[in-house]
This record gives structure tokens, sequence and C-alpha cells, in this order.
């Protein structure tokens, strides 16, 4: 008798903790699903809570058959602490409020394998301030008009608050990214870093003739690309490449269509020399930065052994990294579905949970006020839930918070070529490598076109006409790329998500105010 009960206590508490367990992590599993990058469709990495939920149930069972109450009170309190462990992102969390909010999980929500080293650590100087990112924060420029005199500078400059470290926060929709930070520990942000970058970047002295800067080819005005096939540089010498965006750069490793750079450091100061892009070498680059005072001074303030290439290099990689994109509607509507799939039952009655809990009413009004203020089509919408579908792949790619994986793949562009382009082949020398390309982002698409490494797409339905005939047939065609089923609304709804859905707001950035 004394042992039945037991066992019927046992599957009552089992039943209870398997349900408090469910109902608590509902937010969490919600968000991980649905966070923007992961979105609709895309499977669950196989979460933790079956397998683990299992293995508890073996337990208690086991304990049960013929475990004294005061044992399943000790596994009761097991239980509980690692459902807690796992519901609970965060310390904040945990203390939050009863209704914990959504947090998208940055592991399961940027890349598919985060690296060790990418996570972002507190910097070692005192008290990094935060700063939001996406809305042209730190991207100004030193306050005036004009050229910038020696003076503006030496002012400006002489203001601690611009040289301390600043801790970068990303917009909705990139911020489910920010465990794929990269390179802030090498090279921490400061204002007067970033500044010095942004001076460099929109330089045209820094090339040859004079005529050339990164802008010229990563045009604020086009998207931080360039609306010709191939870059256009010294001489109206061109490439055999098309020029990628440089923006949203923060997340990303490795530069390049073919990653041969390691960091954006590296890759800022490969165009200064390259004969058909900027033309010039490294020793006139910095002989010409240091015959101008202003930009001695900043160099001379913002690291100990002045001016020399590689800062140069970390300072336009600092202003690269500081160049956000902000939201896209898709973003504010992922957020919106995000949370009526994670409080379906208390947005029921909208009157009730204002009255019960209003800041939670709050927070539903400002997720809707922002969606509808960022409207997405249905077409859209549908093409998002397509793109994030087994049915299109899109997103054995395209995945993470910049919607890319960082990784080369062949998609046969340019492949029937006599002597086709074979990308990351001549980086690694691996065959699998041949006529693999590094996975651009697909945020703000709309405004970089053309497309493709060699420039040879001109517009999104090309791309997605690409996709649908499986590539181009070739020996080292990736796996992940195949003939796709589409109709032609899936084709449009497609483009239309990337046009839309994906277009988000770009920071104003200051592209004037250089030193004389
Ligand atoms: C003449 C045009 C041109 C100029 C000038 C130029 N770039 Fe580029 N940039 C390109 C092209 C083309 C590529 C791709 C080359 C490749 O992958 O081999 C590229 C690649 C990049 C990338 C890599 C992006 C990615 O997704 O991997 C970054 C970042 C970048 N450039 C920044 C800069 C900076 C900073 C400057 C100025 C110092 C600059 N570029 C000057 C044309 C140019
Ligand atoms: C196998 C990985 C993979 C898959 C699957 C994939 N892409 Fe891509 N995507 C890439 C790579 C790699 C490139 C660049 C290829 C090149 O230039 O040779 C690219 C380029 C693009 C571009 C052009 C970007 C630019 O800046 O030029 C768009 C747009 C795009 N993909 C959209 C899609 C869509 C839509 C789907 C689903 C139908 C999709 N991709 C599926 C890897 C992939």
């Amino acid at each position: 008798m004394g042992r039945f009960l037991a066992i019927v206590i046992a599957l009552v508490v089992v039943a209870l903790l398997i349900n408090n367990w469910q109902s608590e992590r509902k937010p969490t599993t919600k968000s991980e699903e649905d966070a923007p990058v992961v979105a609709p469709a895309a499977k669950a990495p196989a979460t933790v809570a079956p397998k683990k939920l299992a293995e508890l149930n073996e337990k208690v069972a086991e304990a049960a058959s013929g475990a004294a109450p005061k044992k399943l009170a000790a596994l009761k309190e097991t239980v509980k602490e690692s459902v807690e462990a796992k519901v609970q992102p965060t310390a904040e969390a945990a203390s939050a409020a009863k209704v914990s909010k959504p947090e998208p999980n940055p592991q399961s929500a940027t890349k598919p394998e985060p690296k060790a080293e990418s996570k972002p650590k507190p910097q070692p100087s005192t008290n990094p301030e935060t700063v939001k990112l996406g809305d042209g924060a730190l991207l100004g420029g030193i306050p005036g008009e004009g050229d910038l005199t020696v003076e503006q500078i030496e002012t400006w400059i002489a203001d601690p608050k611009n040289s301390v470290v600043v801790e970068p926060e990303l917009p909705l929709g990139l911020a489910a990214g920010a465990a794929g930070i990269v390179g802030l520990e090498e090279n921490p942000l400061t204002r007067a870093k970033i500044e010095l970058g942004r001076q460099l970047y929109f330089d045209t002295r820094l090339s040859v003739d004079d005529s050339i800067s990164c802008a010229s080819c990563h045009d604020p005005e086009l998207g931080y690309a360039k609306n010709t096939r191939f870059g256009v540089g010294v001489r109206k010498q061109e490439g055999n490449r098309n020029s990628p965006v440089a923006y949203n750069r923060i997340l990303s490793g490795a530069q390049f269509w073919d990653g041969r750079a390691a960091s954006l450091e590296d890759q800022a100061i490969g165009p200064m020399a390259n004969p058909i892009e900027m033309g010039s070498t490294h020793e006139v680059v910095i002989q010409t930065i240091s015959k101008i005072p202003g930009y001695k001074k900043q160099f001379e303030v913002i690291f100990e052994d002045g001016a020399t290439i590689e800062n140069a290099g970390k300072a336009i990689a600092s202003f690269e990294r500081t160049l956000v994109t902000g939201p896209a509607p898709w973003d504010y509507y992922q957020e919106l579905q995000n949370f009526e799939r994670a409080y379906a039952a208390d947005i029921e009655d909208l009157d009730a949970l204002q009255e019960e809990d209003e800041e939670l009413y709050d927070e539903y009004m400002e997720l809707k006020k922002a969606s509808e203020a960022n409207p997405i089509s249905e077409s859209a919408i549908r093409g998002g839930e397509l793109f994030f579908s087994d049915k299109s792949g899109c997103t054995a790619c395209h995945v993470g918070a910049n919607f890319t994986d960082e990784k080369y793949h062949n998609l046969g562009v340019g492949m029937d070529a006599d002597e086709p382009d074979l990308g990351r082949y001549e980086v690694t020398k691996e065959d699998v490598d041949r006529g693999a390309f590094k996975t651009p982002t697909v945020r703000n698409i709309a405004f970089s076109g053309p497309y493709m490494h060699d420039g040879s797409q001109e517009t999104l339905e090309e791309v997605v006409e690409w996709y649908a005939k499986g590539g181009h047939p070739n020996p080292y065609l990736s796996e992940k790329v195949k003939k796709l089923d589409l109709t032609d609304q899936d084709k449009a709804d497609l483009v239309a998500f990337m046009k839309e859905g994906l277009t988000g707001s770009f920071p104003p950035v200051e592209q004037g105010r250089l030193p004389k």
C-alpha cells in the first residue's frame, strides 16, 4: 500500500514538474525557434528538452519504484534546478518579473557553429560604455562644418570620453547574432578610432592619384557596394569581382569573396596597395597621412606607435564594425510573431491583460506599433516563410542574424568560363573549394546589385531563377544546391521577402569633414 502511494505521489510530482517546466520553458523555446534568423520552419536545434525530459522521467520512475518520498523531494529539487538552469538564459532573466520575456537565444540564433573565441568578452578597460548601433551612433564625425581643422581635432580628441572603450549593442534583428561579434578584443572600439577610420574611408588621398576612396566602391548611396559589375579603381581599371557590401562586418571574420583576409583589419589595408584599386603602396599611404597634421595628431593620440599601416587598418576596421544597418520589416514582424506565440493566452483578452499586467500589455502595444510602422506585405511574409523552409533551402547557407553562415559554397556561378575564378580554392588549394565563394549577407540586398562574386546577375529575380534551376552543374557544385520546385508565385514571394522584408534603415554617416 505504502509503495503504491509512493508511486502515485511520484507520478503526480512528475506530471506537475513537466507541466510547470513546459509552461515555464515555452517562451524561451519559442523564441529560439522563432528568432528572426532561424525563423519559422528552421529546425529547432534538436532541443535539449525532449531528451532531457526522457532522462528525467526515467530517473523519477526509477526512484518511484521503491523510493521514499524524501528521495523524491530531493529529486524534485534537482529537476527544478536543472529546469531553471535551462529556462533562465541570464541571471537578469532569473530575477526578472513573473513572466520571463522571450529572449532570442544568441547561440542558436547567430551562427550554426559559434566559435569559442568569438564570444564577446568584457573589455578590460574601466566600465566600457555601451552604445547602440544602427541609427548612426558614432558615425556623425567631429561636430562642425567644412574641412576639419587641426584645432577642432585637437579639442575633440583631448576629451577623454573619446578615448574610452565603447561596447557595441546591436539593433533588433542583428542583435540575435551578438554572440558572433568578432574582432573587438584585438581591436577595441573607441570614438576616436572609429572617427579616424571614418575619415580614412572617405579619403581619396589614400589612392595614387587622389581619385579613389573606399567609398568609391562601397558607396553609402549605393548600399555600400557599387552598381557596376566589377569594382572600378584608379585609371578606370576593373578587376574581376563584384564589390561586396561593407556593412554589418562586425559579425564577419574572414573577408573577401574567398576569405583570403583573416580579419577586417587585414582586409582594410589591401585595396590601398592593390594596383587596380587604389594603386598606391603602404609606404606612400603612410607618408601621405603623416604629412596631413590632422591625421598625424589623431594617430599619435590613438596609437602608441603613431601612423602605421596596421593602425590605419585598425581604424578603418573600427569604423566598418560600427557601420551597422537598422531593423528591417521582417525583424519587426518576427518580434511581434514571437510575442504573440509566447503569450497567446494572455493576449486573448487584452482588457484583462491591461489590468493584470500592464507592463506586458504595453510591451505588446509597442511591438504592434513598431510592426505597423514598418509594414510587410503578405507576399513578403510568404516569401520569408519559404526562405526559411526546406522547400527553398535558402537557410542552409543564408542563416543567422546577418543571413550568412560565413562559409564557402559553389553555386556554379561563372563555372562555365574557360578559366573560371576558383574562389576559395585559391586560398586553400583544396578541391572541395573549387569555385566556392563566401555566402554574402542578404540584408538590404535590394540596393547592392548586380549580384554574385562576378556581378553576373542583374536582378534578384534572376538570382531566384538561378537557384530554382539548381545552379550551374559542375563537379564541385554544393550538395545544398538542388533544383527547386517553385511556382511563379513562390519566386515572386522570395523576391518580395528580400526586397521589402529585409530592407532595413541605413545609418546616417558623415561623408565629409576630412582633415585638410
Ligand atoms: C576599386 C574598387 C574598390 C575599392 C577602392 C575598395 N574596395 Fe573593397 N572590395 C572591392 C571588391 C571588388 C571586393 C571583393 C574582392 C574579392 O573578394 O576578391 C572588395 C571587398 C571588400 C570587403 C570584404 C567584404 C566581404 O564581404 O568579405 C571589405 C570589408 C572591403 N572591400 C572594404 C574596403 C575598404 C575599407 C576599402 C578602402 C581601404 C576598400 N574596400 C576599397 C572593391 C573595392
Ligand atoms: C549552398 C549555400 C547557399 C544556398 C542554399 C543559397 N545560397 Fe544564396 N548565395 C550563396 C553563395 C555562396 C553566394 C555567392 C555565390 C557566388 O557569388 O558565386 C550566394 C549569393 C546569393 C545572392 C546574391 C548576393 C550578392 O550580394 O551578390 C542572393 C540574393 C542569394 N544568394 C539568395 C538566396 C536565396 C533566395 C536562396 C534560396 C532560394 C539562396 N540564396 C540559397 C550561398 C547559398
